[in-house]
């Protein structure tokens, strides 16, 4: 049997302007906050090697916004001249009112589905820049995703898109699956469970017709908290307190708990941190439309 673990990587509320944004991971509604490397700083990268200068008076596509306070809060900091952000998000639940009504604008919010080109019509062939962070994780199939990027993208257009290829989390969770719940498997990402490489991707890039400018793995050391959150989110998660038994759940929980030692590195200060191999591509669309499949 195989279930899907209600693991979630979801968008803070707030922004963190300084060296960290911060992520959280929910075990149901349990919270771990995570945080990662400064956002701001991809973006500098983006602009500096992919030309996009100040994105003055052209438009950018921030695929999987989230709830637009983090990649789309970035965008409008890093380019206040852009003339239009379309926060594209498959899940209309978790784009942010708050944001649209402080840069009304500039902020443009659209449900589309990556992963479906009927929800996009009406703007293939028309961005100028499209990014897009931790938000190709789960698909299963990144060609479709990666195609429909090349058809948004105007010709010249470039795309700057980051995601996980291995999050431990995943190994932890099929850990504590074993010893607690045999015979069944936790769900994971696809690119969790193979080995797709830089050249696979590479390849396939090569094969959509884009121009790759950057493809390569890149470490991000995400920090979860201190183990005590972990505990306590552990303890919390609904997920388990449904199928253990509750005399069991003590010790499911020190069981769990001392598992993740083992997926975590511990800072002086007790801060644990998990390090997430993310595959980062820059990506153009020739102007030449080589496009090959
Ligand atoms: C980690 S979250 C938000 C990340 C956001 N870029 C940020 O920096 O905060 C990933 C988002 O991708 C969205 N998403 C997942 N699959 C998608 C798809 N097929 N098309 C568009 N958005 C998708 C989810 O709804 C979620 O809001």
């Amino acid at each position: 049997m195989k279930v899907r673990t209600n693991l979630f990587i979801i968008s803070t509320q707030q922004y963190v302007t300084s060296e960290s944004s911060t992520l959280f991971i929910t075990f149901n509604k349990q919270v771990v906050m995570i945080s990662w490397g400064d956002i701001t700083q991809l973006l500098f990268m983006s602009a500096d090697e992919l030309g996009w200068g100040r994105l003055t008076n052209k438009d950018i596509m921030d695929i999987g916004c989230g709830d637009g306070s983090r990649s789309t809060k970035a965008i409008i900091d890093v380019f206040p001249t852009v003339q239009r952000v379309i926060a594209m998000d498959s899940d209309s639940e978790n784009i942010s009112e708050d944001l649209g009504n402080t840069c009304p604008s500039k902020v443009f919010y659209m449900k589309a589905d990556i992963l479906d080109s009927s929800t996009l019509a009406g703007y293939e062939g028309t961005m100028f820049a499209i990014f897009s962070d931790f938000c190709f994780n789960d698909f299963d199939d990144h060609e479709t995703a990666f195609r429909n990027v090349y058809d948004l993208l105007t010709p010249g257009g470039s795309a700057a898109i980051r995601f996980p290829l291995k999050i431990p989390i995943y190994d932890w969770i099929k850990e504590v699956y074993a010893k607690w719940r045999p015979g069944v498997t936790p769900w994971a990402p696809r690119t969790q469970l193979e080995n797709l490489s830089v050249h696979y991707y590479r390849q396939m890039f090569n094969r959509l017709g884009f121009t790759v400018r950057r493809c390569e793995t890149c470490d991000l050391h995400l920090k979860i908290g201190t183990y005590a959150n972990l505990k306590r989110s552990l303890a919390g998660c609904e997920e388990w307190s449904s199928v253990i038994r509750p005399e069991l759940l003590f010790l499911f929980n020190e069981d769990a708990y001392a598992r993740s030692l083992k997926y975590c590195s511990v800072s002086p200060a007790g801060i644990c941190s998990m390090k997430v191999e993310t595959l980062l591509a820059f990506l153009i669309k020739p102007n030449d439309q080589r496009y090959k499949i």
